[in-house]
């Protein structure tokens, strides 16, 4: 008999409304004790000893450079090698780990004030992120796990997952939660400027019950990471990061692993919005301000090159502008900020530096001023002749606007498509018909019509791109689990 093709019935975390003043004040009352809090973080491994010949490092807060977060301790590519010789699959049944999985879940909603708190201060994460973040994550603890259940996967031995900054918990956890289900050791490096949350994480995770010679955690730096895409005992990588650092793992992994062994690359987009004539301008105004700010524009699914019909444009412009305005930017612990700091002092020049070139070249539509302290980027609305413009994904709060004449649509798709990139996409239109155009024509993972192009929800909306934007198959959704197994999925019927 085959797999199970259809998604399994599953819980689904609670979460936390924060349009409720009662949940907020909980939320605020239950973070408290963590706002001065510092964390230490190690490597967390059965191969790891205490060395007192490493030295911590400090980790700051991206808001307020003078808040002191916590201190980390790096792995060396030894430590990396050595948790490597110690790493087993987990000798557990299907059944116990799902169980574990599950009790993981539980302690991330236990623990959950003390994850916003490291969300806001390690990650400059605001409230509404924070909250989505930790849902996310005891989503993918519980999808995975209902997702072996069905599938009664075969593990492949030692996965490394690589997890990027801007999802330190969520994609941290859904990489190790998917390996982990299928019954396999895993070695794991997360980004690092979010090593705290990740040590965090793992000690939940072992204190659960996953034996520490089955998840290895390696914080450091890409070292730690080359270390562990090139070693033949592998039976899988999983990145989520930059394009660059995917085709160099492919390529380092084609010369040391064995062959077929599988790279789950999920990595950027040059990612578009169309809004037609037809589109209400507020509904549109406010999507087109969550996809591209929310998260300072730190998301792998943000918008960056909106196109608007040029008979709205100007009324489309004119209210954007005025949207921008009414966003609040300051520090994340505060419940109302809507745009925090971006992750590092690097991150901000390349914005700063993309800015100005627009600037010079009389290009910047409008921008905000930023808050004085941390790495602020200022939500910025550039215009451009069309996506072609773009050279890369500028990876902050910058919205770059095209404006296109309804006969040169076929024109518009086939610009964004020859990007290459194809991650989300977004249509603003009451049009049925041009819905049918754009999900045939329009080469991207996940196509939005009518809403926000961000924050695709676990199991119900698998995320992931095509091209240059990931290697699929989409994490939060049926082909993803079995991928760190050895096992065949038939595709689900349509
Ligand atoms: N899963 C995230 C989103 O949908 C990735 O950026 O926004």
């Amino acid at each position: 008999t085959g797999p199970e093709l259809f998604l399994p019935h599953r819980p689904n975390s609670k979460g936390w409304d924060i349009t409720h003043r009662a949940t907020l004040a909980e939320i605020d009352a239950g973070r408290e004790p963590f706002k001065t809090h510092e964390w230490t973080g190690t490597p967390l491994s059965s191969a790891w000893q205490t060395d007192d010949t490493k030295t911590a490092r400090p980790v700051l807060n991206p808001a307020n450079h003078d808040d002191i977060v916590g201190q980390i301790t790096w792995a060396t590519p030894e430590d990396a090698k050595a948790a490597l010789d110690a790493a087993k699959p987990w000798d557990a049944s299907v059944a116990d780990r799902a169980a574990v999985l599950r009790k993981i879940a539980k302690a991330y909603e236990d623990n959950a004030e003390e994850f916003f708190a490291l969300l806001n201060r390690e990650a400059g994460k605001t409230m509404l992120d924070c909250v989505g973040e930790v849902r996310e994550a005891v989503d993918f603890l519980y999808f995975y796990a209902a997702e072996a259940e069905i599938r009664n996967p075969t593990p492949r031995g030692l996965w490394t997952c690589i997890s990027p900054w801007n999802f330190p918990l969520a994609i941290f956890t859904g990489q190790i939660a998917a390996a982990l289900a299928a019954g396999n050791g895993v070695l794991a490096k997360p980004a690092e400027q979010t090593g705290l949350i990740a040590h965090r994480a793992a000690q939940l995770m072992h204190e659960a019950g996953v034996p520490e010679d089955v998840l290895h955690l390696l914080p450091g730096s890409g070292d730690i990471g080359a270390a562990l895409t090139s070693d033949a005992r592998l039976g899988g990588v999983a990145f989520t990061g930059s394009t660059a650092t995917a085709l160099k793992i492919r390529q380092s992994m084609a010369e040391t692993c064995a062959p077929g062994t599988p790279l789950i690359a999920e990595t950027g987009g040059l990612n578009a919005m169309i809004v037609d004539s037809t589109a209400l301008p507020e509904h549109a105004v406010r999507d087109i301000l969550q996809s591209a700010f929310q998260s300072a524009g730190q998301r792998c699914s943000a918008l960056r090159c909106l196109y608007v019909q040029e008979d709205v444009a100007e009324k489309v412009i004119h209210m954007l502008k005025g949207g921008m305005d009414e966003l609040r930017l300051g520090d994340p612990w505060d419940l109302t900020t809507d745009v925090g700091p971006v992750i590092d002092a690097a991150a901000l020049k390349t914005i700063q530096d993309h800015i100005a070139t627009a600037r010079d070249e009389g290009r910047v539509l409008h921008e905000r001023a930023t808050p004085a302290t941390g790495t602020y980027a200022a939500p910025t609305v550039i215009r451009v002749n069309g996506i072609e413009d773009l050279e890369r994904e500028i990876f902050g709060p910058v919205l770059h606007v095209a404006t296109y004449k309804a006969r040169d649509l076929d024109r518009v798709i086939e610009a964004i498509n020859a990007t290459g990139y194809g991650l989300t996409f977004g249509l603003h239109t009451r049009i049925d018909d041009r819905v049918e155009q754009v999900l045939e024509q329009v080469h991207a993972g996940n196509i939005y019509v009518n809403r926000n192009q961000i924050g695709a929800v676990v199991g119900s909306q698998p995320f992931g791109g095509e091209g240059l934007s990931g290697t699929g198959p989409k994490a939060g959704g049926p082909m993803y689990m079995p991928r760190f197994a050895d096992m065949v999925v038939q595709p689900v019927p349509a």
